[in-house]
C-alpha cells in the first residue's frame, strides 16, 4: 500500500538513496533539503533545519496540508563531529547533539500527534554502531546515537497502544558524505599535543573503514522492506559480520577486555609505557 513517508536529509547518503528508492516503489515521500540540490524524481522537497524550530513545523504541516497524514517519519539526517573530547569547542558539541538528538525530538514531537489521530505510525530512528558503543575521538556523536537510543525505547512504550512503532536503525560503515561533513567539524588539535597522535591514526582508520564500507543503496533496500512489513522489528543492525559481532562482544565479555579491542581496532594505546 502507499505510505505517505517524510525522511529528513536527502542531499546526500542514505537519504538521497531511500528517498529515491521508495518514492520509485510508489510511496509519496517528501525528503527534506537545507539547501539546493539535485532533484530527485517523484521525491517532493520540503526546506527544514533541524536546528530550527520553526523549519520542522513548517515541513509537518506542508505535509499534513496536502496528504492529510503522515505514515511513515525517518530520521535519518544527522552531522559528524569528530576529536578530542577535551578540545571540542561548545559550538560542535551543541551542534551535534541540536542535530542528531533535539531536532530529531522535535520533528518526531511534531508528526506524534497526527499519527495518533490517524491511529498508526511508523518511526525509523537512526542510530548508529556509535549508539551502541562509545567510539573514541567520536565522544560527542555516539553520545547523540546514545540518547537516540534511550528516546526511541522510552518512546516505543509509551506509544504502542496508537499503533505507532518505533524502529532504530545501526548501520555499521558505508561510503556516504559523512567522513567529508565530519572534516568541517574536527575538534582542534596541533602536532605535538598529548591528543594529536592518536587523534590523527584513529581518524584515519575511522575514514578509512567508512570509505571502504558498503554502497548507501544497500541499506536504502533495507529501509523500503522495514517500511512495506507489516511486522518491523524493533532495531535492525546493518552491518558487517566483524561490527556486528563487535556489538555482540560488548554484552558478553567484560568492559575491560572488551576496551582493550576497540582500543587496538582504533590504534590506542591505553597504557602509557613504563619509565626505565
Ligand atoms: N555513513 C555511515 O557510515 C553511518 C553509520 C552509522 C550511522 N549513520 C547515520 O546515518 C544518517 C545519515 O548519514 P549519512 O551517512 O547518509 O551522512 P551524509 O551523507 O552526511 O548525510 C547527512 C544528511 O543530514 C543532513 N543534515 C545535516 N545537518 C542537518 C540539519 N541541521 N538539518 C537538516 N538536515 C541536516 C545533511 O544535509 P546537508 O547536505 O544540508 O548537510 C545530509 O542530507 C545519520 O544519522 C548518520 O549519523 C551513518
Amino acid at each position: 500500500m502507499n505510505k505517505v513517508i517524510l525522511i529528513t536529509g536527502i542531499s546526500s547518503g542514505f537519504g538521497k538513496e531511500t528517498a529515491k528508492l521508495l518514492a520509485a516503489r510508489g510511496h509519496t515521500v517528501y525528503g527534506t533539503l537545507r539547501k539546493e540540490a539535485e532533484k530527485i524524481d517523484k521525491v517532493n522537497v520540503l526546506q527544514l533545519d533541524l536546528t530550527n524550530y520553526d523549519s520542522i513545523k513548517k515541513a509537518v504541516k506542508s505535509v499534513l496540508v496536502k496528504e492529510g497524514r503522515i505514515d511513515v517519519l525517518i530520521n535519518n539526517a544527522g552531522a559528524h563531529t569528530g576529536g578530542p573530547v577535551e578540545t571540542a569547542p561548545d559550538e560542535h558539541i551543541r551542534l551535534q547533539m541540536e542535530t542528531n538528538f533535539l531536532g530529531m525530538v522535535r520533528l518526531t514531537k511534531e508528526v506524534l500527534p497526527i499519527m495518533r489521530e490517524q491511529g498508526q505510525g511508523r518511526i525509523i530512528n537512526f542510530s548508529s554502531i556509535g549508539g551502541l558503543m562509545g567510539l573514541p575521538f567520536q565522544g560527542f556523536y555516539s553520545a547523540s546515537k546514545f540518547a537516540i537510543e534511550g528516546f526511541s525505547e522510552a518512546l516505543r512504550m509509551e506509544i504502542a497502544r496508537f499503533k505507532i512503532k518505533v524502529v532504530v536503525i545501526n548501520p555499521g560503515d558505508f561510503h556516504t558524505s559523512n567522513s567529508a561533513n565530519r572534516r568541517n567539524f574536527l575538534a582542534p588539535s596541533t602536532p605535538g599535543d598529548p591528543w594529536h597522535d592518536h587523534f590523527r591514526k584513529s581518524l584515519s582508520i575511522i575514514e578509512h573503514d567508512e570509505s571502504h564500507g558498503w554502497d548507501p543503496s544497500v541499506l536504502a533496500k533495507k529501509i523500503a522492506r522495514i517500511v512495506e512489513t507489516r511486522y518491523p522489528k524493533q532495531r535492525y543492525i546493518i552491518a558487517s559480520f566483524e561490527q556486528k559481532l563487535a556489538v555482540l562482544l560488548k554484552y558478553i565479555l567484560p568492559a575491560k577486555w572488551f576496551m582493550k579491542i576497540l582500543a587496538s581496532h582504533y590504534g590506542l594505546i591505553l597504557n602509557p609505557p613504563m619509565k626505565a
